[in-house]
């Protein structure tokens, strides 16, 4: 009887582009209709950088905007802030306790982001992951959609909690250990001017990364002007990677499978292949900038979604809390 729990957090920093949209976001809406989705937008590990305050809390109304123009619905899913639920923190500081020291200081994602702080290193920068896993196990979240870039990520909240259920569970499995999803299509939008890295707001190129709330006209511009390969054919191939990102982008944009994209141009040069690719992606991200433009005019009512969605979250993690400090012989007993 019970759905599936599924969890995801997603950053509200930086511009959304197709890679987050069709990589993150789309698997957020379809999987309101396989399970209980709750959906976190994490500005709490978006202060573990340097960053401007008033710049972030701007950025984090861009994101809800752009999620419930997508799709998301409030009255289906869970929607929230994460600094609005304080079993986050808590729940960091507790599971610190599990985590090992060298384990985060290994993690990539740590070693590259310490390198690009010029100013300062911060605790909070060691302590991400934590603070993720705290996300996720909160809930007790079954599935985390979420890219292949978040390996790492869910393998250390995977050994949180089987580290925690072994030390506290008593033989019972009281924090879940969650599974990781990939999205199968679309996994990999690259880079259009260079298609050997992936879409990315800081690493990559201005002219090869497709916002989500881009016009028509520079849409179509970006990606007729994308970088094909020597030969003609339309088709994947490791040496065609730019002619297979744009298979996999249509592929995506459309719902079909790579293969029969292929077979629909088999025939056809790659001028005409990426004059479908700019339509399909136009009429897919029209209808969100438009709904983004009227969403984001009232603050005031994303903050009453935020807040509806925090009530109901706050009240699962509260009693994964409850239970999770019982175990552990923090703060007073329960009768
Ligand atoms: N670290 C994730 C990212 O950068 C965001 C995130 C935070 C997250 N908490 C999460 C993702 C919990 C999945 C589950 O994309």
């Amino acid at each position: 009887m019970s759905r599936i729990r599924i969890f995801s957090g997603i950053q509200p920093t930086g511009r959304k582009h197709l890679g987050n949209y069709i990589g993150a976001i789309a698997q957020y809406i379809s999987s309101q209709e396989r399970g209980e989705g709750i959906f976190c937008i994490v500005d709490l590990h978006a202060i573990t950088v340097a960053y401007d305050p008033a710049e972030l809390r701007a950025r984090l109304y861009d994101t809800t905007a752009i999620l419930l123009a997508a799709g998301l619905d409030p009255g289906r899913c869970i929607l929230f802030r994460q600094s609005d639920v304080h079993e986050h923190t808590e729940l960091t500081w507790l599971l610190s306790s599990v985590t090992e020291l060298g384990r985060l200081q290994r993690m990539h994602q740590f070693r590259d982001k310490s390198i690009a702080q010029r100013e300062l290193v911060s605790a909070g920068l060691l302590l991400y992951p934590v603070l993720q896993a705290a996300d996720v196990l909160a809930y007790r979240a079954e599935e985390v959609p979420v890219g292949e870039d978040q390996r790492e990520h869910l393998e250390l909240m995977r050994d949180v909690a089987r580290r925690f259920n072994a030390r506290f569970g008593d033989g019972k499995e009281v924090l879940v250990v969650p599974e990781h999803r990939i999205p199968e299509v679309g996994a990999r939008i690259m880079d259009l001017q260079d298609p050997t890295r992936k879409m990315s707001t800081t690493g990559g190129s201005e002219q090869g990364t497709v916002y989500v709330l881009d016009e028509a006209k520079a849409i179509e511009k970006k990606l007729k002007s994308a970088v094909t390969d020597s030969g003609s054919e339309v088709r994947r191939d490791p040496d065609k990677p730019g002619v297979s990102n744009l298979i996999e982008i249509l592929a995506a944009v459309r719902g079909a499978s790579p293969d029969a994209i292929e077979a629909e141009f088999a025939q056809a040069r790659y001028g005409e292949l990426k004059t479908a690719v700019a339509a399909a992606v136009v009429d897919y991200l029209a209808p969100v900038r438009e709904r983004f433009q009227e969403l984001r005019a009232d603050e005031a009512a994303l903050e009453s979604i935020l807040a509806g969605g925090a009530e109901r979250a706050g009240a699962i993690a509260a009693q994964t809390l409850g239970d999770v400090r019982q175990r552990m012989g923090v703060g007073g007993t329960r009768r």
